[in-house]
């Protein structure tokens, strides 16, 4: 495995690789790797010739008063892992690497936001938007993969691709859970053990409101009334959002007549956690 911390020697090795016809895999991540991250990894792997993983933990994506001095960190660990899952080339740019600079154009992701973790983390999606055009760019791959975990950041990079024409297939991945259904993520460290007690109540809850659709509930404000009632039984957890929308347009339905997507978020102490289920009516 190749670890690159040089944006110019990524972009000569892809150049090398994509002259010799051979396909390039990209898994995105903010690193402290765990299932969910090593599942995109084990995907690129197997669809892809050649595989790269950025570990980057990108400032322009958190707000303030958000965790960016205390997400979790550990390179050695990360590079261990990257390196037994196959990956090809690690990028593990700095800080100044990426933006040496105050940047001088900034995007602004004005569909898809205004709901979900976007309402809650205003010029969240902003920042995303900005270190993947970056990432693409670096690292020009055929295949993109990301996780389901995080189904606004998917809608939001399918309009990016859309928008700005990348060349770039985006490949979502299923959500990897622990045995209990809490949907893994770095920020799980951060909670305590009656919060981690607690948390598989989301996934839960989500569930729920999904077999009532299912058992022929088709009005969303009944949805979400029963799933924040069940989900408020069980968890000391503060409620940021419930919501429930069409997906990927994340836009509000008054009737579940087309895919939709079904999703919390809550705050716990050190920790704000966020889980969804996308589904169809049939
Ligand atoms: P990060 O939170 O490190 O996540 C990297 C990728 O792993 C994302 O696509 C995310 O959806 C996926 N992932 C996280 N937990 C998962 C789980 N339990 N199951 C499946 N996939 C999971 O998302 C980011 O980083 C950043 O916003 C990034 C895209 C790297 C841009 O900075």
């Amino acid at each position: 495995m190749d670890v690159l911390g040089n944006i110019d020697e990524v972009q000569q090795h892809v150049k090398r690789v994509r002259m010799e016809g051979r396909s390039v895999g990209f898994v995105p991540t903010m690193g402290y790797l765990h299932e969910g991250h090593l599942k995109l990894i084990e995907t690129a792997r197997r669809e892809n010739d050649v595989v790269i993983l950025s570990i980057f933990v990108n400032p322009l994506q958190f707000g303030a008063g958000e965790d960016l001095d205390t997400y979790p960190r550990d390179e050695e660990r990360d590079r261990k892992l990257a390196e037994e899952y196959g990956v090809d080339v690690l990028f593990f740019p700095t800080t100044e690497m990426m933006y040496p600079e105050p940047m001088s154009i900034r995007m602004s992701v004005t569909k898809r936001t205004d709901v979900l973790c976007g309402k809650s983390r205003p010029g969240h999606f902003d920042g995303v938007a900005a270190v993947l055009t970056k990432l693409f760019n670096i690292v020009m791959p055929d295949r993109a993969y990301f996780g389901m975990k995080d189904a606004q950041q998917v809608a939001v990079v399918d309009a990016l691709i859309n928008d700005f024409n990348f060349d770039i297939k985006l490949v979502p991945v299923a959500t990897v859970r622990e045995e209990d259904g809490l949907a893994k993520s770095s920020r799980n460290v951060h909670l305590s053990a009656r919060e981690r007690d607690e948390a598989p109540a989301i996934q839960e809850s989500l569930q729920a409101g999904r077999q009532m659709v299912m058992a022929g509930e088709k009005n969303p404000v009944r949805i979400i009334q029963s799933v924040t009632k069940f989900l408020e039984s069980r968890t000391h957890g503060r409620i940021d959002y419930i919501e429930l929308l069409s997906y990927p347009e994340l836009t509000s339905v008054d009737v579940i007549d087309r895919p939709v997507i079904l999703a919390a978020a809550v705050f716990y102490e050190k920790a704000r956690l966020i889980d969804n289920v996308v589904f169809d009516t049939d």
